[in-house]
């Protein structure tokens, strides 16, 4: 709630695929959403979506307060400095664009009030770039968001500041998207393709690699991540996976599979073995996280969470599944 008792207000700009999903995790919150376009087009099909998956949350029971509340927190402007008015964060959600995307932050920045964080939610473009030729204090306020698509499906978003933005801006884009319900990973300094997308981009190699050499067909890649990788990690990500598969975790698993990683990689020209400093690094992670004496326990709820996906999933599946 703001000063005023209303509901916080965001600013999304762009109505496209992420513009129209970051304005239901908004407005799911709480929030109260101003979603901007310039292409009357756009707002016209932005409405309709919106209803739309609106609709399909509602009928699976994740949009408690119904439709018609979550819809009536989103409003659609033609202007940009309509929509950021008053707003405490501005997602720009426009096409991936260098120069498009830096005019909108310069224009965003005079308009909006001067504490709004200015998060773009860039898949590849490194927050500095955004930043470049804006004032310091625009700069200082910029981040990049960059959310899974949908981000109203999957909650985690990358945070990623510049080395111009000031930690409490950093600070406060944390504090709103998580009350908007999202799951903050703060990256500590901006690379390449952020991690989301650098995770990708190992597998989807590694991919191209090995239909391009007839190992294996696209659709049997795809059946290993569904019904294999990807379900397993929809529960834990690699690092848990590896710590959980073999017996006195990460630290045993490294010596007895990173000799064969490391020739993995280095058939593909890759050398970045897992020297002993880093496996402690990261065996103290983990430790940090779950103590050894715990693994057994971890290792039973692992499974007890497949258990229950794979009944749901499964369950889809005897029922017909869809396409
Ligand atoms: N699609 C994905 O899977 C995905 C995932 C994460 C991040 N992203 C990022 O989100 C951003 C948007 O991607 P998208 O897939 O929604 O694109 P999109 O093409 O679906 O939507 C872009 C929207 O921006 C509007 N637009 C054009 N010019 C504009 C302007 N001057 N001001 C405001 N809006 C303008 C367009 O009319 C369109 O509605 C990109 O930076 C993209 O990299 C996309």
């Amino acid at each position: 709630m703001s000063a005023t008792g209303e509901a916080e207000r965001v600013a999304v700009v762009g109505s496209g695929s992420i513009g129209v999903a970051f304005a239901i995790v908004f407005a799911r919150a709480g929030f109260r959403v101003a979603l901007h376009d310039p292409v009357p087009a756009a707002r016209e099909r932005a409405e309709a979506e919106l209803a739309e998956r609106l609709e399909l949350l509602a009928e699976a029971g994740l949009l408690p307060g119904g439709v018609g509340a979550a819809a009536a927190r989103i409003s659609l402007h033609a202007t940009l400095d309509e929509a950021v008015a008053g707003c405490a964060l501005v997602q720009e959600c426009a096409p991936e664009q260098r120069e498009l995307k830096r005019e909108l932050f310069a224009l965003a920045a005079a308009a909006a009030p001067a504490g709004a964080v200015l998060a773009s939610s860039s898949s590849a473009i490194p927050p500095s770039e955004l930043a470049d030729g804006l004032p310091e204090d625009a700069a200082g306020r910029l981040v990049v968001g960059h959310p899974g698509n949908p981000p109203y499906l999957l909650p985690v978003l990358e945070l990623v500041p510049s080395p111009r933005t000031d930690p409490a801006v950093l600070a406060r884009a944390r504090d709103v998207y998580e009350r908007a319900g999202l799951r903050v990973v703060e990256l500590r300094r901006e690379v390449e393709g952020f991690v989301f997308n650098r995770l990708q981009g190992a597998l989807l190699r590694e991919a191209y690699c090995l239909v391009r050499d007839g190992v294996v067909d696209v659709d049997g890649v795809d059946e290993i991540v569904r019904s294999g990788l990807g379900r397993r990690w929809s529960v834990v990500g690699p690092f848990e996976t590896s710590d959980l598969n073999v017996r006195g975790g990460i630290a045993a698993h490294a010596e007895r599979m990173g000799g064969a990683y490391a020739r993995m990689g280095a058939e593909r020209g890759q050398h970045d073995p897992w020297s002993p400093e880093l496996v402690d690094t990261v065996a103290a992670q983990r430790r940090a996280i779950l103590p050894l004496e715990r693994w057994d326990e971890r290792v039973r709820w692992r499974d007890r969470r497949l258990t229950a996906l794979t009944a749901v999933w499964d369950d889809g599946a005897r029922n017909g599944g869809e396409a």
